[in-house]
């Protein structure tokens, strides 16, 4: 199987996850990304079934209400049923990094909502330890400089990412090389810097369940 095809097989699992146990006024939280591209394709399935959704980022909310699944300000509602969301690695403990989309910070307050947080993957994104894949950390453009500093005194290598501006309008930095041995305190570590604004280790709120996709199928993992 191809990774795009082990993505839709994820987001395939998800749906039939959440199918049964969903209720009258049931609000799923949308991820960002190509997986969860995916699962919105096939959400549009059983809109019928689902009382709205709320979006981790602009461009999931236009998916969404391009099949006429109606879209809500997380404002206005009262709790988040479930979140379905991508990620660029996880741990056996379901810690993640997030935000290659540069869309963490809106997935970290979707997240912290959710009742169930569902994190879908292929296998390939599937590490024993966190940070071979650059840390993304959201950044207000003032303090971009500051910020870079304070990252190389713990430790890593930021880089600007280039031409991207988040949908809340800040810049990101992603952390090369960053050994991250104890993931809740790095991503502590990183919020208290002044100027950050979030970071896209998912470690103190991590995924309450991994449907890992693979050459075998989709397992269905919980920490351990
Ligand atoms: C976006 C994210 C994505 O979930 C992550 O980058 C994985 O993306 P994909 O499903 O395209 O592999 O965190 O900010």
């Amino acid at each position: 199987m191809t990774q795009d095809e082990l993505k839709q097989a994820v987001a395939r699992a998800a749906l039939d996850y959440i199918k049964p146990k969903l209720y009258d006024n049931s609000v799923i939280g949308v991820g960002t990304g190509s997986t969860a591209n995916y699962f919105i394709d096939y959400l549009a399935e059983i809109k019928a079934d689902i009382f709205a959704c709320v979006a981790s980022s602009e461009a999931s909310a236009q998916r969404l209400k391009s099949h006429g699944i109606p879209v809500y300000d997380l404002n206005s509602v009262d709790e988040v049923t479930f979140y379905i969301d991508g990620a660029d690695e996880s741990n056996p403990q379901l810690a993640l990094i997030k935000g290659g989309g540069a869309a963490l910070t809106r997935e970290k307050i979707v997240a912290a909502v959710a009742r169930e947080f569902i994190c879908i993957a292929d296998d390939s994104k599937w590490v024993k330890h966190l940070g071979n894949f650059p840390l993304p950390v959201e950044v207000i453009p003032m303090a971009r400089s500051h910020v870079a500093r304070e990252l190389v005194k713990l430790g890593g290598d930021p880089i600007y990412r280039e031409g991207v501006v988040t949908d809340n309008g800040n810049i990101i930095l992603d952390i090369y090389n960053f050994i991250i041995p104890n993931p809740r305190q790095i991503e502590q570590d990183i919020n208290n810097i002044t100027g950050v604004v979030s970071n896209g280790l998912f470690a103190l709120r991590p995924a309450d369940v991994l449907l890992l996709g693979g050459k075998d199928g989709v397992k269905q993992i919980r920490e351990g």
